[in-house]
């Protein structure tokens, strides 16, 4: 690697500096942002993961390594390259472990809470670090609400939600292992689980399910994947997401507030916008733009770092 590289990574990672005050868990370069495009490097505690999404980096690999290790002092080190544009199963993804002191397993810590990760599992880590605003900001609105926390992925946003005085939170998701580790989120943050406070369960037949029961919630939390598969459907956000946030309106109490996000980067915030306000006909309040956090720099300039979220408030 040439010195301008070294210099921008380096420029990189002291610009977030500020952001170690809350967290051991951030981005450290994000591609195009910092000048360095097809280029992501993160952090948790001393483990590092490195996303390539251009093939140009391929041949600087040993040397990025040596460079995570002398500079940042990981103890692993993991670099996935993901050059097809499709890329977004593990299995399309060609991973390698450099720096091996440590398993791939660690806590991290965001905002004085605790979330487990591991970097060697699959495509994403277990905390999704472009939300952490987001969690704060929900999270700072829940006190007294009851939660319900769709595409829960490991209960992050529930975690936070609990710990922030919600009345009751419930963290649905379709995969038991994301459950099972947002159950270990839990305890990491010694927080006790209600009863069906983890429900394996399709999110819109929960919602539809829960319209018929009854049951209201005064914040709702959608964050779906942009496409997936189960029980024979493929889920498309393009497609289900006027869906959802149908479903999600219809169960919010008055005064409610619901965050609609995706990483989908063929979303606009206007075309997401448009959706919350044709499926919450004159129940919306507000809508509040929301995004990354500041270590995603350049956020919405590329696929690899784009997130519309909105903040709804209803009547
Ligand atoms: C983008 S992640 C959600 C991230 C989460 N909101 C967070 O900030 O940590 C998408 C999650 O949706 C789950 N999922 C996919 N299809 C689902 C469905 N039909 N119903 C419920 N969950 C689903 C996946 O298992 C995955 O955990």
């Amino acid at each position: 690697m040439d010195k301008k590289t070294i210099d921008l990574i380096d420029a990189a990672i002291s610009r977030r500096k500020p952001l170690r005050t809350i967290t051991n868990a951030l981005r450290l370069v994000n591609g195009l942002g910092d000048g360095l495009p097809g280029l992501v490097l993160e952090q948790y505690a001393d483990h590092c993961v490195i996303h390539l999404f251009d093939k140009r980096w391929i041949a600087h690999k040993e040397a990025l390594a040596e460079f995570v290790e002398t500079r940042l002092g990981a103890s692993y080190l993991i670099v996935k390259e993901r050059l097809a544009p499709q890329a977004l199963k593990s299995e399309q993804i060609n991973a390698s472990v450099y720096i091996d002191q440590a398993p791939s397993r660690t806590v991290v810590q965001e905002n004085a809470l605790h979330f487990g990760v591991d970097l060697n599992d699959g495509l994403n880590s277990g905390l999704f670090l472009d939300m952490r605003r987001n969690r704060k900001i929900v999270a700072g609105l829940t006190k007294g609400l009851r939660v319900l926390n769709c595409f829960a992925y490991t209960c992050s946003f529930g975690v936070y939600a609990r710990a922030s005085g919600a009345s009751g939170v419930i963290n649905v998701d379709i995969s038991r292992k994301c459950l099972e580790r947002g159950r270990e989120n839990y305890e990491l943050n010694q927080l006790e689980c209600a009863k069906d406070e983890f429900v394996r369960a399709d999110a819109l037949t929960y919602m539809k399910l829960a319209l018929k029961k009854g049951n209201r919630f005064g914040c709702v939390i959608l964050d779906p994947p942009s496409f997936a598969r189960h029980g024979g459907k493929v889920f498309s956000v393009k497609k289900d997401f006027p869906v959802l946030i149908d479903a999600a309106m219809k169960i919010m109490e008055s005064g409610g507030v619901l965050l609609a996000a995706t990483n989908f980067s063929g979303f606009s915030h206007q075309v997401l916008k448009e959706m919350v306000v044709a499926g919450g006909r004159e129940k919306v309040k507000s809508i509040k733009q929301l995004g990354q956090d500041t270590d995603f720099r350049g956020s919405g300039r590329m696929p690899e770092s784009y997130l519309a979220a909105l903040l709804v408030r209803t009547k």
